[in-house]
């Protein structure tokens, strides 16, 4: 079964994190989630959902996989596996990814767990996407982007496409979550591809 690490940080764009463990929790994967302090304050004045209550909101809202499973790590607990280089998994998601964590990863300060999480793959060279959300950006922000393209994390903006004719606000944070899925390489049957049948 799939191992991934999915942390949600402070920055606008919660609802994006939502979608992703929507699809994630419809297949058998181990999702280590990770809120940040910020991220959790984030999750309840964009979407109203209590960040402790997130796992129960999920399970109403979708019906989990039978071998889905949530393990919810403590964004100061960096006794979780995760933190560990040793502890093998297939990919970590920051979603949305603040600029200040971005800035963190891309100096190596490893203070709380996201941070550490993603420091841990950068070293093992594991894979790392980091979904920023910012407008406009700072040179500071552009550079430390690169800093970490560099390093070997994945920069996946959180920029909607609009060329598949989103109608809904969920479609069109799909055109993210499903670029962040392939990417994961776990499957999903959000939106349709380009060059399929009926899109053409
Ligand atoms: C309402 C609100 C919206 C914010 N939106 C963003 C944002 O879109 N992008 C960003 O980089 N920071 C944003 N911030 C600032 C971050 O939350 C702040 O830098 C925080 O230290 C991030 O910490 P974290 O990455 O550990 O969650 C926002 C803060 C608030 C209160």
């Amino acid at each position: 079964m799939k191992k991934v690490v999915v942390a949600i940080c402070g920055a606008s764009g919660t609802v994006y994190a939502l979608r992703l463990l929507s699809a994630l929790v419809l297949q058998p994967v181990h999702i280590y989630l990770i809120v940040s302090d910020t991220g959790s304050r984030l999750i309840e004045m964009e979407t109203g959902i209590q960040a402790d209550g997130l796992i129960s909101w999920l399970r109403q809202e979708v019906h989990f996989h039978e071998k889905a499973v949530i393990h919810p790590c403590g964004v100061d607990d960096f006794f979780t596996p995760p933190a560990s280089g040793s502890f093998l998994h297939d990919g970590m998601v920051i979603v949305p990814c603040s600029m200040k964590t971005l800035a963190s990863i891309a100096s190596g300060v490893s203070d709380n767990l996201v941070l550490r999480c993603a420091d841990v793959c950068l070293k093992e060279r594991r894979k790392l996407i980091l979904v920023p959300r910012e407008t406009p950006l700072s040179l500071v922000h552009l550079e430390n982007m690169t800093a970490v393209s560099r390093a070997g994390a994945l920069v996946l903006p959180a920029m909607p496409s609009f060329y598949m004719k989103p109608r809904t606000i969920e479609d069109l944070v799909d055109t993210v979550c499903a670029r962040i899925l392939d990417h994961l390489q776990v499957d999903h049957s959000m939106g349709g591809r380009w060059g399929e049948e009926q899109n053409v």
